[in-house]
C-alpha cells in the first residue's frame, strides 16, 4: 500500500515544495492542505451511482471486503445525488477513511471495561476492530463515520471529470459524500506552512482524531507528471508536528474502571522510568479521552522531557 512522505518541520515542508518545483520548472504550484484523518484507510465503490462496495485499502493491491459494514455507515450515502440531467459515472472509486468519533470511543471503551474487557488503545483500533466484525448488524451500532478524499477506478464520467484536487472535492460535496471538514489552496511554501499552522489549532476541535496535515499538489495533470516512488507519490506528504511529552498513567483512558479492568492494568509490565514517558504526537493514543480538551492538547508544560 502508498504512503506518504512525514515531515515534521517547516524546513521540510520548503524541501518538499522546491523538490516538487524542481521537477516541474517555470510552472505554476498550487497546494491544498487538509486534515490527515487517523482512521482505516478504504475505497468504495458506486456504480451508475449506487453504493457498490467498501473495502479496506490492505496491501494496496488486496484488500478485505467490507461492504456490508460499510453500507451501515450512516454518513455515506447509498446513492449518488447527481443534478437532473447529470447522470452519474458508470463506475466511481473513491479513497477516504473510516474513523471512529471520539465520543463513540469513549462509549465503546466504557462498554467495554463495563463488559470486563480489554479497552481499546485508540479510536484507530476500534475502528478497524468495528469494521472486522461478522455481524453488520453489531457494526450498525458503531457511530463510525467516514471521510473521503481521493479518487481511484473511474468509467463513464459524463462529460469532462475535474482536473484537480480542489474540483473534485466540489463535485463529492455536491453528491452528498462527505468530504474533509477543512481544506486550503494555497500556491506557495510559506502559504502552506501558514495553512498547517491554521488547521493545527482547528483540528484540535475536531471531534476525531487527526494526525497532522496533508499537503497534496491541486492539478492532476502535474500530479501524473511527478509520479510515484516504490513507496509514495512525488505530489503529496504528511505533515505530523511533534507538540511536546506527555505522561502516561496506568489509567490513561481517564474513566472509572471496573475491578476486572484494573487487573488487566496491573498485569501490564511494570514500566521502566523512561518507558513512562513517550514522544506525544498530536492525536497520538495515550492521551485520555476525557481530558481531551484544547488545555490538554497543549504541550505538557509541568512534564519534564525524559533524558
Ligand atoms: S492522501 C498515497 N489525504 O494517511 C495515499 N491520506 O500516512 C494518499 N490519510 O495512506 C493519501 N487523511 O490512509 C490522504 N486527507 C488525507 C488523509 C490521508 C488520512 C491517511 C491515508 C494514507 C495515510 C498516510
Amino acid at each position: 500500500m502508498q504512503s506518504l512522505e512525514n515531515t515534521y518541520s517547516d524546513e521540510e515542508v520548503r524541501a518538499f515544495v522546491l523538490r516538487v518545483q524542481k521537477l516541474l520548472p517555470g510552472e505554476p504550484l498550487a497546494w491544498t492542505i487538509e486534515p490527515k484523518v487517523d482512521g482505516v484507510a478504504v475505497s468504495v465503490r458506486y456504480e451508475a451511482g449506487v453504493f457498490a462496495q467498501g473495502a479496506t485499502r490492505g496491501d494496496g493491491t488486496t484488500g478485505d471486503d467490507i461492504t456490508a459494514n460499510v453500507r451501515t455507515i450512516r454518513s455515506l450515502p447509498l446513492r449518488l445525488d447527481c443534478a437532473p440531467g447529470h447522470p452519474p459515472p458508470a463506475v466511481i472509486e473513491f479513497r477516504g477513511e473510516i474513523y471512529l468519533p471520539l465520543a463513540g470511543f469513549q462509549q465503546q471503551n466504557a462498554e467495554r471495561l463495563a463488559a470486563g474487557e480489554e479497552p481499546f488503545v485508540n479510536p484507530r483500533n476500534a475502528a478497524a476492530g468495528s469494521l472486522k466484525q461478522l455481524d453488520s448488524r453489531l457494526v450498525a451500532r458503531r457511530p463510525l463515520s467516514i471521510v473521503l478524499y481521493g479518487i481511484g477506478e473511474m468509467q463513464g464520467f459524463p462529460g469532462t471529470p475535474p482536473a484537480d484536487q480542489k474540483g473534485w472535492l466540489e463535485w463529492m460535496r455536491a453528491a452528498g459524500l462527505p468530504t474533509p471538514q477543512e481544506c486550503w489552496l494555497v500556491d506557495s511554501a510559506e502559504a502552506v506552512i501558514e495553512a498547517i499552522a491554521k488547521l493545527d489549532l482547528l483540528r484540535r476541535g475536531f471531534g476525531y482524531e487527526t494526525d497532522g496535515a496533508v499537503v497534496k499538489l491541486n492539478d492532476f495533470a502535474q500530479r501524473l507528471r511527478m509520479g510515484s516512488t516504490a513507496k509514495a507519490p512525488r505530489w503529496a506528504m504528511a505533515h505530523r508536528c511533534l507538540v511536546g511529552w506527555k505522561r502516561l498513567d496506568a489509567n490513561w483512558w481517564g474513566m472509572a474502571m471496573p475491578a476486572s479492568a484494573r487487573s488487566w492494568v496491573n498485569r501490564k509490565p511494570t514500566p521502566k522510568p523512561n518507558d513512562a514517558w513517550e514522544k506525544w504526537r498530536e492525536a497520538c493514543s495515550t492521551i485520555s479521552p476525557t481530558t481531551r480538551t484544547a488545555s490538554a492538547m497543549q504541550p505538557d508544560s509541568t512534564a519534564a522531557k525524559p533524558s
